[in-house]
């Protein structure tokens, strides 16, 4: 994707709503009555798309009926995921792992809701690959583990966990186990009945769709037992109150059923795409190292350390031509080294060397070969 002079390589930052998505979404552009309302028609009107949606995204991930529910995005739903499993325990469990890998919002929720309800959490290690370290993960499942949090594929350096283990060997512990799914459109075919997920976390705007809606997979048999972490009007079955918004549920659901569709396809295209891009810049003498797992990784996912290279330096140099990522976060004082790539073995130095290109559905080979000719062009001139 080009807008004016900028080549859009940050997919996984967020991606543009696809045309057809729009589409279907305009097609509801007068269902604008409360889906909630249904004492009359137009309530009913919109009720029905909405629930059309939810039947889409249950029937996408696999799911029985009435086992997701729409949230305002993954944050949300895996805020949720954690504070309902805490609150709702009884047991004499207190611990929760997270792999080492996670979102910060499943990190900072889950040490928030763990300190304030005196829980504790430990950090599932990962190997150089990313991929959990099974050794060290086996030893710390116990009887005390209440739950674990394992994300499908990551957004920094795209690795793709075996959820289907890990989630087996919770259970084997009689720990409740959550995936946050929300980078896994693109890269993975997600089916919870058959990886055994308890919970699961989706995304629109991580799959083509609309920024604001995302959705929650709650597992029939333990919705009972867990308490919502929005109080309000009692909708979606008291699982999570307010209002819905149906044009973003639809489009929300159209592009899941798109990707689906695509996955294969998209796979591939993405992958050629990548060696291309890594192909270029071997050939022009750029200097660089792949972090990460070469195999079970996301197919559009780059992440590369220009060795002795500032990435944030570099990055504000490409601008406005190459939209990328680093890793770092910033805080009031500085800018902090990624925690994916220190977990995965990297310095502060190496880390901060790091960027992030990812591909996507709109990407193609005149992009590749304009945007490495760009990033050869700013390193060759600032050696
Ligand atoms: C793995 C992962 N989880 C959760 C989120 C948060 O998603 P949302 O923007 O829908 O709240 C993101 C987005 O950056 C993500 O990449």
């Amino acid at each position: 994707m080009q807008l004016g002079n900028s080549i859009y390589l940050d997919y996984q930052a967020t991606t543009p709503v696809d045309p057809r998505v729009k589409e279907e979404m305009a097609a509801y552009d007068d269902f604008f009555a409360n889906p909630h309302s249904v004492g009359h028609f137009l309530g009913q009107q919109a009720a029905m798309a909405v629930d059309s949606a939810k039947a889409d995204v249950e029937s996408y991930i696999g799911s029985a009926k009435d086992e997701v529910i729409f949230t305002s995005g993954a944050t949300e739903a895996n805020n949720q995921a954690i504070a309902s499993v805490l609150f709702a325990n009884k047991t004499a469990r207190t611990k929760i792992l997270v792999g080492a890998l996670e979102h910060k919002c499943i990190k900072n929720a889950a040490t928030y809701f763990a300190t304030y309800l005196g829980y504790s959490v430990e950090e599932v290690p990962v190997l150089p690959s990313g991929l959990i370290d099974l050794e060290a993960y086996k030893n710390m499942l116990s009887e005390e583990v209440l739950l674990v949090c394992v994300m499908s594929v990551n957004n920094e350096i795209g690795t793709i966990q075996d959820i289907k283990q890990l989630s087996e060997l919770a259970h084997e512990y009689g720990a409740l186990f959550h995936c946050d799914a929300a980078q896994a459109p693109e890269a993975t075919n997600i089916d919870v009945r058959d990886w055994d997920v308890d919970m699961l976390s989706l995304s629109a705007h991580k799959a083509y769709g609309p920024k604001g809606i995302g959705a929650l997979y709650i597992k029939n048999s333990l919705q009972a037992q867990l308490p919502p972490l929005m109080h309000g009007g009692g909708q979606q079955f008291g699982m999570r109150s307010g209002t819905l918004p149906t044009g973003l549920c639809v489009g929300f659901a159209k592009a899941l059923t798109i990707s689906k569709e695509e996955l294969a396809q998209t796979r591939s295209r993405l992958l050629s795409l990548k060696q291309r891009f890594l192909e270029n810049l071997s050939k022009s003498d750029t200097e660089f190292l792949i972090n990460g797992d070469s195999i079970r990784r996301h197919p559009g996912n780059i992440n590369l350390q220009f060795v002795g290279r500032n990435a944030t330096s570099l990055l504000s140099s490409l601008q406005p031509e190459i939209s990328a990522s680093t890793g770092s976060a910033c805080n009031s004082e500085m800018i902090l080294a990624s925690h994916v790539l220190k977990a995965i073995g990297l310095s502060d130095d190496q880390a901060m060397s790091s960027l992030r290109f990812s591909l996507g559905r709109f990407t193609d080979e005149k992009q590749i070969d304009q945007a490495t000719e760009i990033i050869r062009r700013e390193l060759h001139a600032s050696v």
